[in-house]
């Protein structure tokens, strides 16, 4: 295990009802706040108005940013800069999906910022201060609610781009789970699919002796497979939405990397897909998975794959190891096809034109991207075709 300093911040309020909590916790930061949201589902399930109310009987003057989108733009980063500066804000409060949370982010980090807010995506070392962020969350899938990063896109540039501050994460997060309930299926699956990337992305990794860390992620990973298609049958099953929710914060949070040497891999390459073609993150994710898995199984990787074969699908251990790697990796692909998730990139409209085009941007910040089997631009056009 490599050495680590600890610090995750967020405080959470978790459970049904957890909202009363939010006008004092505003209040430690001022009496401003901009509410950011999206397209309208927060109004469809009565939580705008709750929020409403208890920010005006509380005395918490509030300025709106709606319509952020999913896949949230720069153009809704600006607009919520603007709002903000002319109303002096206090605190930025998203009610939403990771969407809604990451845009609230680079606002609050884009208002001290001189320059274009596309800046701060682009090079997060030039964020210098932020003011106090926090969240109602949702949907249970980016970790957003309690983690420093957000990814924003810039439709004229066809970027998807991450960036991060530790000042990014929230001071607090509501996770009411029945806040969920309303989350489609489609969105359900999205979202269970994305939990168990962040895992994957700091699960299959190199480091020695982080036995803790690889036993947390397999029981997160082991909650999503239990959950999922149960959130999506029954979407009123507190039991499962909170399950997820909670793995949605942990996948995250940093406490499955502490300790780690990570560098993400499937991720860079599904961002590039949001990118040009707008497809929602976690069926991206995914698509890739599988094909990843398959394309960087070999003699330095199999053990690994083995662990998450005996750990996670409790298959039998005296298997062959290959065949263990190979049963796990179908495991995997089995269950994402259990919550009806599209298979292939065509099934989302992608075909072979811009791949090769996508492959080249995936690395264009660091050369290779991962480090369980690090990847350059031929690599992830091969597990590009492989989606296909
Ligand atoms: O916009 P509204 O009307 O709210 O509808 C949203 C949206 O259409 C809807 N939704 C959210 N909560 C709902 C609901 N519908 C019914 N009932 C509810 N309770 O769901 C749709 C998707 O919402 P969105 O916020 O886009 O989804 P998600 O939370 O999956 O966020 C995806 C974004 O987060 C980024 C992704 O790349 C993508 O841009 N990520 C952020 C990360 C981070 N900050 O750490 C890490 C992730 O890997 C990811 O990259
Ligand atoms: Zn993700």
């Amino acid at each position: 295990m490599k050495n680590f300093n600890y610090s995750i911040p967020t405080k959470i309020f978790f459970g049904k009802d957890q909202i009363n909590a939010l006008p004092d916790q505003i209040k430690k930061y001022g009496t401003k706040v901009l509410l950011a949201y999206g397209g309208g589902s927060i109004k469809k399930i009565g939580l705008y108005n709750k929020v409403i109310k208890l920010l005006k009987d509380n005395d918490i003057s509030f300025f709106e940013l709606s319509g952020i989108e999913p896949n949230p733009r720069i153009t809704s980063v600006r607009k919520g800069i603007d709002i903000c500066r002319e109303n002096n804000i206090d605190l930025v409060l998203a009610v939403g999906g990771g969407s809604t949370i990451d845009c609230a982010k680079v606002i609050a980090a884009g208002i001290s910022y001189e320059g274009d807010a596309w800046d701060i995506v682009l090079d997060p070392s030039k964020i210098k201060s932020v003011i106090p962020i926090a969240s109602i969350l949702t949907l249970s899938a980016t970790g957003s609610e309690m983690d420093t990063g957000a990814v924003i896109t810039n439709i004229e540039t066809n970027e998807k781009l991450g960036t991060g501050n530790p000042e990014m994460a929230p001071k607090f997060s509501i996770l009411d789970p029945t806040y969920t309930f309303s989350v489609p299926k489609n969105q359900t699956a999205a979202g269970t699919a994305d939990i168990m990337s962040h895992i994957f992305e700091v699960y299959f990794n190199n480091t020695e002796g982080a036995y803790i860390q690889n036993r947390m992620a397999e029981s997160i990973l082991k909650t999503c497979i239990n959950y999922g298609r149960i959130a999506m049958d029954e979407p009123e099953n507190y039991e499962a939405r909170s399950n997820l929710m909670w793995a949605s914060s942990l996948a995250i949070n940093g406490l499955l990397t502490y300790g780690k040497e990570t560098n993400w891999s499937v991720h860079p390459m599904e961002h590039e897909l949001s990118a040009y073609y707008d497809i929602t993150h976690g069926v991206g994710l995914a698509i890739l998975t599988p094909a990843w898995m398959e394309y960087v199984l070999d003699d330095n990787t199999v053990d690994k794959f083995v662990e998450y074969a005996i750990n996670v699908w409790d298959l039998d251990r005296s298997k062959e190891k290959y065949d263990l790697a190979k049963e796990a990796i179908n495991k995997t692909r089995e269950f994402f096809i259990s919550l009806d998730i599209p298979t292939t990139l065509r099934e989302v409209g992608i075909n072979e034109e811009k791949l090769e085009e996508m492959a080249n941007q995936s690395v264009r910040i660091r050369k290779t991207i991962g480090n369980f089997k690090p990847l350059n631009a031929e690599d992830v056009l091969n597990i590009y075709k492989a989606a296909l």
